[in-house]
């Protein structure tokens, strides 16, 4: 930042449409307290409750959130079972808690590594909030942007073949229609906490023309406030798309 804002006030006609999350630091801000790393993860999954509920309220239409990466399987069983264990809480719970709140869930990432149990419920949880006509929340699950760049190629050369089409052919709406964000627009807002400023093979293609926003708080310490903030900040910005 060049200068210091007297205030974070949002003007709602120049919203960011599309606003993705890197929520991290869960695991340092239960450190921090002397608890297990899982208390982290609880206290970021009602962070995203509040967070999402605010960007639905201030009239966001699109939040992508990254929950767990196709990397995560690294960390330790335990950590990796309790992480799956609050998604699948946080699907099951949905009815209650977002979908009241008219948000539309969907899942992003590769499903076939996920359980049978998880599969169904990401099923069910999209078509019972579908209708739903407010902030649409994709929860980026098992989701690597490389695994989705290469998942949409592999489609394009399965058609090409099967319809004879020339590799000149191919265009960038092939590869963005074949994205499981296909349909929605490109990320305009890239969030991450921690004080990480890393994408982390996050939404690789959907970010080109992103604008990055990085704070030190954790995200279990992420408020409302925060986003209000970024999205002045955003408001800011001169975005130019490679133009002048
Ligand atoms: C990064 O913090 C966070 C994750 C890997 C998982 C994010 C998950 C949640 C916010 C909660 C569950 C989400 C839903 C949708 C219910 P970290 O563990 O890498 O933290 P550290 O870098 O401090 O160790």
């Amino acid at each position: 930042m060049f200068f210091k804002r007297k205030t974070d006030e949002i003007d709602k006609t120049r919203l960011p449409v599309h606003i993705g999350i890197i929520m991290d630091g869960n695991g340092r801000w239960a450190k921090k307290r002397g608890l297990p790393r899982s208390a982290g993860h609880k206290a970021g999954a009602e962070s995203l409750k509040k967070i999402i509920t605010e960007a639905n309220n201030l009239g966001i239409k699109y939040a992508t959130v990254y929950a767990f990466s196709t990397e995560n399987w690294k960390r330790p069983k335990a950590e990796v079972d309790y992480l799956m264990s609050l998604l699948m809480d946080y699907l099951v719970n949905a009815e209650k808690t977002l979908a009241g709140e008219n948000v539309v869930i969907r899942a992003i990432g590769s499903r076939k590594e996920l359980s049978e149990e998880m599969r169904r419920q990401i099923v069910k949880t999209e078509e019972f909030t579908k209708n739903n006509t407010g902030i649409v929340m994709n929860i980026a699950l098992n989701y690597g942007g490389r695994d989705e760049i290469v998942h949409a190629v592999r489609e394009i050369c399965r058609e090409a073949a099967a319809e004879g089409k020339s590799a000149d052919d191919i265009t960038a709406g092939d590869i963005e229609s074949r994205l499981y964000t296909a349909g929605q627009p490109d990320v305009d807002l890239l969030i991450r906490t921690s004080g990480e400023q890393r994408l982390s093979n996050f939404m690789l293609w959907q970010v080109s023309y992103a604008e990055m926003w990085f704070t030190d708080k954790l995200w279990p310490d992420f408020k409302p406030a925060d986003l209000h903030r970024a999205i002045a900040d955003f408001q800011h910005r001169g975005r130019r798309f490679g133009g002048v």
